[in-house]
């Protein structure tokens, strides 16, 4: 094995898509998936790759400084790829230390062990840090984008979490000469996301004939970008971005909330033989999320112009995909609603 990469989160939702794509398509890499296990991790999004010669997971939790360390003595990767955080804007209002905690002092720990790794030799070494659109705020519905030199004005307590550690990583370029990059990305949507996510809570909700909780008047707008396309652009940045560059990435493809849910639910109509209309009967609007951005939309034309990166799919196309996916893998969405993940998923159904 030339070259080993460490892919923190590798068990969540996007790190899974990322993971799956670097060990198919660079077997040359020794690819090493670094997750906790949290309730958002689950193997199971990787079982048809585990086995793989140039796969290898690794139980370990990022805010452990020590274990951390030992994985880096063990394996010297030459690359890093952190997708490991607490990603749900919801649970940070509930819980906003755990977001410090994992997020924030879970990146500096990475990136204080990648330093100490990589002392006096940091040639052809990389830190990527994956981020988010969030750590630019809210925009009006006037026609403005975020680009790379947008204010940091994060609201939530997840998105101040991710801009605070959007800081220690460009802190650690600029201090200790750490090579990285960063890009900060619209919302993902596809296969294995955890239904506690707007898309594939509805379309769950909908399959059960549940209500579709919708955020004070389903106003607010999101740049939606199919989870594949963004696994791609992390390909593109990790192996051509530039040195402490920033990038965006988004789907330029803004929906209000409330058209987007009727959109899935025209779709659930006709695959579960529904009368159209029905599965919009259960749209129900609920109290709004506190300090709920208004809009997202991202200008990712660095990334197109400088490193030829372009979403590849329609959105309705990547919906209908998304939607057979869950509707053909209601084991996978069966674990997660029942057992372990029950508790937490009624206490918030509850409060809805
Ligand atoms: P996710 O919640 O589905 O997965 C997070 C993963 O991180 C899980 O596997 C979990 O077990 C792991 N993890 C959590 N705490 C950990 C810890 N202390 N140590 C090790 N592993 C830990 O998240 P996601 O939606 O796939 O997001 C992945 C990354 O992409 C996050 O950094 C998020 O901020 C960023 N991001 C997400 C979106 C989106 O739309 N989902 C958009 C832009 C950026
Ligand atoms: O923009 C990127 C971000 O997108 C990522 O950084 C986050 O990790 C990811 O969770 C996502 O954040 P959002 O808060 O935008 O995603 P969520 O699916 O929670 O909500 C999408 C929109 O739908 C948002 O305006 C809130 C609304 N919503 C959400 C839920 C869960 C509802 O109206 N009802 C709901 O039940």
């Amino acid at each position: 094995m030339a070259k080993t990469i460490f892919i923190t989160g590798g068990a969540g939702f996007i790190g899974s898509h990322v993971v799956r794509l670097f060990v198919n398509k660079y077997p040359d890499y020794l690819i090493v998936n670094i997750d906790a296990l949290t309730y958002a991790g689950n193997l199971e999004n990787l079982k048809d790759i585990c086995d793989a010669p140039n796969y290898k997971f690794e139980k370990a939790d990022i805010t452990d400084f020590q274990t951390i360390t030992t994985l880096f003595s063990k394996y010297q990767p030459i690359g890093v790829i952190h997708l490991a955080a607490e990603s749900h804007v919801d649970r940070s209002i509930t819980d906003p230390f755990l977001f410090v905690r994992t997020n924030v002092m879970g990146t500096c720990n990475l990136l204080h062990a990648v330093k100490e790794a990589w002392k006096g030799d940091m040639e052809g070494k990389r830190f990527y840090h994956i981020s988010t659109d969030e750590v630019y705020g809210a925009l009006q519905c006037d026609g403005t984008f975020f680009t790379e030199t947008t204010r940091y004005t994060p609201h939530s307590p997840y998105s101040a979490s991710k801009a605070s550690s959007d800081h220690f990583v460009r802190a650690y370029h600029d201090t200790f000469g750490l090579p990285i990059v960063i890009s900060n990305c619209s919302n993902n949507y596809g296969a294995n996301q955890f239904p506690e996510k707007l898309i594939p809570l509805a379309i769950n909700n909908i399959k059960h004939k549940r209500p579709i909780p919708i955020y004070g008047k389903g106003e607010n707008i999101r740049d939606w970008l199919f989870v594949n396309d963004h696994a791609r652009a992390i390909d593109i940045i990790f192996h051509n971005g530039k040195n402490g560059e920033t990038y965006n990435i988004g789907g330029n493809n803004e929906w209000t909330n409330i058209d987007l849910i009727r959109t899935l639910c025209a779709i659930l109509d006709k695959k579960l033989g529904r009368r159209n209309g029905e599965s919009a009967e259960l749209i129900t609007f609920v109290k709004d999320r506190a300090g709920h951005d208004l809009r997202y939309a991202i200008n990712s034309s660095k990334l197109q112009n400088e490193l030829g990166w372009h979403p590849s799919l329609q959105f309705e196309e990547g919906l209908e995909k998304t939607v057979d996916w869950y509707l053909t893998n209601e084991a996978w969405v069966d674990n997660i609603t029942s057992g372990n993940y029950q508790k937490y998923y009624e206490q918030q159904y509850n409060q809805r």
